[in-house]
This record gives C-alpha cells, sequence and structure tokens, in this order.
C-alpha cells in the first residue's frame, strides 16, 4: 500500500486524488460527529462549504426533509437545527434524518476530496473500523482537517494511530514519505486522551466556547464500527462495515 499524509487541507489542494482512496480526518469535531450521526441512525450527510450553501441545498432537498447542523467558532449558526457537538446527535434528533452539514475546517477538507476513487472520513471514534475497510486499497491519501488552514495535533495523531492500524501489530510502515514517518511518531507519543485533546488549539476553543464535554467523546477510540463514504453529493455507511 502506498499513502500519502497531507496535515493541512492545503497541501492536497491540487494534488492529484483520481483513482485513490481520500480518508478525511477531523478528530475535533466534524468527523467525530458524522459518526456519531451515523451511529445514532442519520440517514445521509450531505457536507457543504458554506452556510449560504447548505440553506440553498436544504431548500432543495425540502427543508422539512432535513435538519441543517454545523458551526462557526465552534457554536451552533444562527437558525440551524444543530450545532456540532457529537453529544447533539442523538438517535431522538437525528434517526432516519438526513443531515446537512457546514463546518469551518472539516467539510471544507471533504471537499477538496472531490474526483476521488472513494472519500471516507475518520475519526477516532472509527478508526479500526476504517483501517479495516481500506486495509486492501493500494493508493490512499490521508487528509488532516486542521485547524483554520494550520496543523492541528489531534488529526495528525489520529492519521499516525490509522497507519499504525494498517500496518498491524509489528508490522512495517504502509510506504510513504516523511510525513507518513511524522505521522506515526506522533501516534507514538501522544495517546488520545481528553487531557490530549484539552491541549490541542482546537480542545482549548472548545473548551473557552463551554463545549469542554465534547472531548471525552472525541478521544475515545473504537467505539463504532462504521465507515462513512461519500456517494454522490452525500455521506452514507459503507455498507459492509455497517454493525
Ligand atoms: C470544523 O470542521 O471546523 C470543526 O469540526 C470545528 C468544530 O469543532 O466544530
Amino acid at each position: 500500500m502506498r499513502v500519502e499524509v497531507f496535515f493541512t487541507p492545503g497541501e492536497l489542494q491540487g494534488a492529484d486524488v483520481a483513482g485513490r482512496t481520500v480518508v478525511v480526518i477531523d478528530v475535533l469535531r466534524a468527523t467525530t460527529t458524522i459518526a456519531e450521526a451515523f451511529a445514532a441512525g442519520a440517514r445521509a450527510v450531505y457536507p457543504v462549504a458554506s452556510v449560504e450553501e447548505a440553506a440553498r441545498l436544504a431548500s432543495t432537498l425540502g427543508r422539512d426533509e432535513v435538519l441543517l447542523c454545523g458551526e462557526r467558532r465552534c457554536l451552533p449558526i444562527e437558525g440551524f437545527d444543530l450545532g456540532n457537538s457529537p453529544r447533539e446527535f442523538t438517535s431522538e434528533r437525528v434517526a432516519g434524518k438526513a443531515l446537512v452539514m457546514s463546518t469551518t475546517n472539516g467539510t471544507y477538507a471533504i471537499s477538496l476530496a472531490t474526483g476521488a476513487e472513494r472519500v471516507i472520513t475518520a475519526s477516532f471514534a472509527n478508526l479500526g473500523a476504517v483501517a479495516a475497510a481500506i486495509a486492501g486499497d493500494t493508493d490512499v491519501v490521508i487528509v488532516c482537517a486542521g485547524r483554520q488552514g494550520r496543523f492541528a495535533l489531534e488529526d495528525a495523531v489520529c492519521a499516525g494511530l490509522l497507519l499504525e492500524a494498517l500496518a498491524g501489530p509489528g508490522g512495517s510502515a504502509p510506504e510513504g514519505g516523511d510525513a507518513v514517518d511524522a505521522a506515526r511518531s506522533l501516534a507514538g507519543s501522544f495517546a488520545p486522551t481528553r487531557e490530549m485533546l484539552a491541549n490541542t488549539a482546537a480542545g482549548r476553543d472548545l473548551i473557552d466556547a463551554g463545549l469542554g464535554d465534547d472531548l471525552e467523546l472525541c478521544a475515545r477510540i473504537d467505539r463504532l464500527d462504521l465507515v462513512p463514504v461519500i456517494r454522490d453529493r452525500h455521506i452514507e455507511l459503507l455498507e459492509t462495515a455497517a454493525a
């Protein structure tokens, strides 16, 4: 397997993703929340970059048929049904629903993967399921959503743990460049815990916004056995990995 790791979405821009599997990671919080939404029974997630696009798509799909969700500066967007806290995505709120989601970094990173063979979203929550789903792929790109275009430690650690899972116990690193080595090294140095997340820039933003309780859920590894995958314009569950 050949793997390329991009620590920021800016590095991915212009990269050729055609024919490749792209795994997008935004631990705090978009890809954790997407996994949580599917665990709670959401039917589909439509990732969009802007608030305007979200409103337009919701009216095309039928405003009563969808839930608008997402955040700006960590907080729910005015007029939207849900924010971007995984704790909000309960089966009572989202089971059977289509969600139109716009977040600052995560849904933007997903939008850059257009043209890939397949696009999957990963977080600590569904790391093992994603590793199993892509284990047979030959050409994989891991893109970290980062924070405001910059490096985010939690996404890099998640990328590294995904590489570890692909290598298997005692296994060798998937073939890649310096970023692959760096991600694996970070994964060996930073265990995914609430404390680790609380010391990241994105974690501090969440604590300052009064959303520190999200960190516990975002840190927990392998609690969801599911793989969200993009089909056309929306994300759905990869059938073989669904619980
Ligand atoms: C994002 O996509 O920018 C993040 O998920 C921000 C957040 O924590 O809500």
